[in-house]
């Protein structure tokens, strides 16, 4: 018998329901609005005594004490088949582009998936097999992917493949398996799946180490602190540091197979450029349209606060389902700040005790709980599937010490600080070279793995950037105190090479067309001749002549970063560059 409830309070989009029977934490229930085929969604999220608490992810606007509600049963959960790539969704999956308008009515949903398009499914398993939850039935081409369907993701028991569909053109509802339990009971299956999206979809051997890079062609990001495939790190900036245009560019450029963006709590605008932006770009590595390998999840800052947090949990369970499919995903979160407000606005409402700055006191468990459910796996077929997350922060007033930036950095292995100054003067991206770190640098497979994709020397290297990078900060801030005549022209030296791989390896254009993406092997070139520079042991007079000098270099060096690699007029720069070194050693030598 299905619970029903009365309610009994309503305070903004927290509503107390009087069940008459059991309810479960996290259960969804129906709320009537009066109005034909409208309804209105709700998620329980505590229960006391006799009394239920529900937010609902839509405006109460209307509703009353009295009104019924229905409790499903079931947890918030989302449809999982093929079809999912290139779509956009709200927080609770409802189809944006079915819709008339950028904004759902309320109480009105949107199906998902679609029900009478057809695909070409190939079996992968043979009647007789054993299989389990997650193991792999057949495949669908999806935009240029093999789309996997799976055994059910919460079947404990093994069962036995009694019939699986021939090769063939199937919608997502007919059935293109039979399984049988042990007692011989049958279990037809179709093409669609569904999960509840607060809990983590396990159905894999087990989580490894990451150890490959992730390439973003961002040279501060690939170079100076690399993301690793199945990695998580986080993006904590001031506001207008450049988050956003941080992340679409790794949503654009990055190395992966599938890449969900939640754009939860953005603003609406931002979210109608990437509606309006994506599905012209072309993806540079394969040359397809980006948009058939994204998912966009969107919730912008008018729609209500409580589908933001299910936002994020919906586009992580999409990730977990590609990924069990044996790719890399990358899942980015602009920004997850709001999320932890939803959840502060919330926990004020329940009167709950408040943690620092008013936050839920399990605010750190709740985001390290959802960082875990990023990782790279081993499937139960041994092949491996990644799910990278890359989340923004936005701390008011830029204080990196404010509970979500303090948590999120206990919860990730990449810290990637935007400064407030480096935006101020233009030094996009405004990652901060020196307080920002990848804890993967540590990771002797990471060093393995890099030896073997970049050579035996590019760690070394790498470190040898960041030292000079150092030494330029102290010389740098020796000057600040002592004046330019202040100090011996070594510390110029050290000032003036720590902005030459500032200008030139660290800032980039996220808007011209070459020096947006730079790929590792022109990472390597490029780091190798800054250390050639770097390393010579120039001489100068005084400080007004090592400026000119290194802004001469610094010149040629940038253009070179906007003409494509190695064409004519990237080797006419770096001739220029060669020529003004070497003129330079000739003079002082004499
Ligand atoms: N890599 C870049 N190259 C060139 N310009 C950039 C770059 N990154 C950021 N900018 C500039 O900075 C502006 C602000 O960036 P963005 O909107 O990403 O900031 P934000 O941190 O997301 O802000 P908010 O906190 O308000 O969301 C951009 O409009 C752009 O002009
Ligand atoms: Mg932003």
């Amino acid at each position: 018998m299905t619970t029903t409830g009365i309610i009994k309070g309503i305070i903004a989009n927290l509503v107390l329901i009087e069940p008459n029977g059991p309810v479960r934490q996290n259960e969804i229930c129906y709320l009537s609005t009066g109005a034909e085929n409208e309804k209105l969604i709700a998620e329980v999220i505590k229960i006391s005594g006799n009394t239920v608490f529900a937010q609902v992810f839509d405006s109460t606007r209307g509703i009353q004490c009295g009104t019924e509600v229905v409790f499903s049963g079931s947890m918030l959960e989302v449809y999982l088949g093929p079809g999912l790539l290139s779509k956009n969704y709200d927080g609770l999956q409802n189809d944006l582009d079915k819709l008339e308008g950028l904004f759902l009515q309320r109480g009105k949903q949107a199906y998902p998936l679609n029900d009478t398009q057809l695909w070409q499914f190939e079996p992968l398993a043979q009647p007789g097999a054993i299989l389990s939850a997650g193991d792999w039935l057949g495949k669908v081409p999806e935009h240029g992917l093999q789309h996997i369907i799976m055994v059910p993701f919460n079947w404990h028991q093994r069962l036995t493949l009694q019939w699986v569909a021939p090769p063939g053109h199937y919608t997502i509802q007919e059935t293109i398996a039979i399984l049988t339990d042990h007692n011989g009971k049958e279990h037809p299956l179709n093409m669609v799946r569904k999960w509840p999206v607060k809990l983590p979809m396990r159905a894999y051997r087990q989580k490894l180490r990451p150890q490959k890079l992730l390439e973003t062609g961002i040279r501060i990001m690939d170079t100076l602190h690399p993301m690793l495939e199945g990695g998580t790190g986080f993006i904590p900036g001031p506001f207008g540091c450049g988050k956003t245009v941080l992340q679409q560019s790794i949503a654009k450029q990055a190395d992966a197979d599938v890449v969900v963006v939640a754009a939860c709590g953005e603003r609406a605008n931002e979210l109608v450029d990437i509606f309006a932006e994506f599905p012209e770009l072309v993806d540079p590595r394969t040359g397809n349209k980006l948009i058939e390998r994204t998912v966009i999840i969107g919730n912008t800052s008018n729609m209500p606060v409580s589908a933001r947090e299910a936002s994020v949990y919906t586009a992580m369970t999409i990730c977990e389902y590609y990924r069990n499919m044996g790719l890399r995903v990358l899942l980015l979160a602009d920004s997850t700040s709001r999320w932890a407000q939803a959840l502060r606005e919330m926990s004020n409402r329940l009167e709950d005790l408040p943690g620092p700055d008013a936050y839920p006191v399990d605010l750190p468990a709740v985001i390290a709980n959802f960082y875990a459910r990023a990782g790279m796996v081993e499937l139960n077929n041994g092949k491996t599937g990644s799910i990278t997350f890359i989340g923004t922060v936005s701390p008011a007033g830029g204080n990196f010490k404010e509970p979500v930036t303090e948590a999120t950095k206990k919860a990730t292995r990449c810290f990637y600080a935007l400064s407030q100054r480096r935006a101020d003067s233009k030094r996009y991206p405004a990652i901060d070279p020196i307080e920002s770190y990848s804890k993967y640098t540590e990771y002797p497979e990471f060093a393995a793995s890099m030896a073997h994709i970049a050579g035996n020397r590019w760690l070394q290297q790498v470190q040898q950037l960041k030292n000079y990078l150092l030494k330029g900060k102290e010389a740098a801030d020796q000057i600040n105190i002592l004046g330019d005549d202040g100090v011996s022209i070594d510390f110029h030296l050290h000032f003036w090479r720590a902005e030459l791989i500032d200008f030139v390896l660290l800032q980039q254009d996220a808007f011209d067309t070459v020096d947006q993406l730079t790929p590792l092997n022109r990472q390597q070139f490029m780091t190798g001749l800054c250390l050639y520079i770097c390393n010579q042991s120039f001489m100068f007079d005084n400080f007004v002549e090592t400026r000119s000098f290194f802004k001469k270099i610094i010149n040629a060096l940038r253009q070179m970063n906007y003409t494509q690699f190695k064409s004519d007029a990237f080797n006419s720069y770096a001739n220029e560059v060669n020529q003004l070194i070497n003129l330079h050693l000739a003079l002082q030598n004499n």
